[in-house]
């Protein structure tokens, strides 16, 4: 059994005084029972911070981002290894942020999957459409191509694991998720698209799909109903400890 994911991007929201604070806040409120799996994505400069304070809980540590890269010269990036050594499990890839203030292409995308798989790094590979893509009809279409090339040359051995996480991204930070049954049909294409790459086993056990975009403690339940969702991405509500705490007690 897949655990249920609960992932908390912290996005540049916090400095690294404040994401300690909210980490020990998170800690003393949330305890995961064993089908539950927590983990928190705070800012490069904080990940060292709240590494150490989350260390003796079940609360797991992962970066919003990495360069594909080990080490050189490559100002402002930060390798595998160090997010490694920073006692990271996970890494956001290709957030729509990442994609439209700062460039990242599907190619970038790619690049930064096959390195984390190769390190022991989970991926959580994001995917979703704009606005306009969907008023244009585009939006399977869209996510599609995007899972495709962020999984080109990816092989899954048996100890890869990987999450996709379908964001539409004019519902991001809008406080209006899309519904439950829009969540799952879109994960169910996504799903199926796999297949056409991978063994179903290997999609069932080491691939979680996740829902994200104005997730929170009134509607979280709701998009947990259907077996294809392992999961949610929340970004505004994992900020405050009480919303967050909240939010898994919804599902449990
Ligand atoms: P939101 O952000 O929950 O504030 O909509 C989600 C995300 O960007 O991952």
């Amino acid at each position: 059994m897949k655990p249920k994911l609960f992932l908390a991007n912290w996005k540049m929201s916090l400095k690294p005084s404040e994401a300690a604070v909210l980490a020990k806040e998170l800690v003393a409120a949330v305890k995961p029972p064993a089908d539950q799996e927590v983990c928190l994505f705070p800012s490069f400069s904080a990940l060292a911070t709240v590494s150490q304070i989350i260390n003796k809980s079940p609360l797991k540590l992962g970066a919003q981002d990495v360069f594909w890269q080990e080490h050189g010269a490559y100002t402002g990036e930060e390798s595998v290894l160090t997010l490694k050594e920073l006692g990271c499990d996970s890494v956001l890839i290709g957030h729509s942020e990442r994609r439209k203030y700062c460039g990242e292409t599907d190619e970038m995308v790619n690049k930064k999957v096959l390195a984390c798989l190769e390190a022991g790094l989970r991926p959580v590979i994001c995917v979703g459409e704009t606005f306009e893509q969907r008023k244009n009809g585009q939006k399977d279409f869209i996510v599609m191509q995007q899972l495709e090339q962020a999984l080109l040359g990816v092989s899954l051995t048996k100890y890869d694991r990987v999450v996709v996480a379908y964001e539409p991204v004019w519902v991001i930070g809008s406080g209006q998720a899309v519904a439950p049954e829009e969540a799952w049909y879109t994960l169910q294409v996504l799903k199926h698209f796999l297949l056409n790459s991978y063994a179903a086993e290997t999609i069932q056990n080491q691939v979680s799909f996740l829902y994200g975009g104005s997730v929170n403690p009134e509607n979280v339940a709701g998009f947990f109903g259907h077996e294809v969702l392992d999961g949610v991405l929340a970004g505004g509500v994992s900020l405050v400890a009480e919303q967050f705490s909240q939010l898994l007690k919804e599902v449990s």
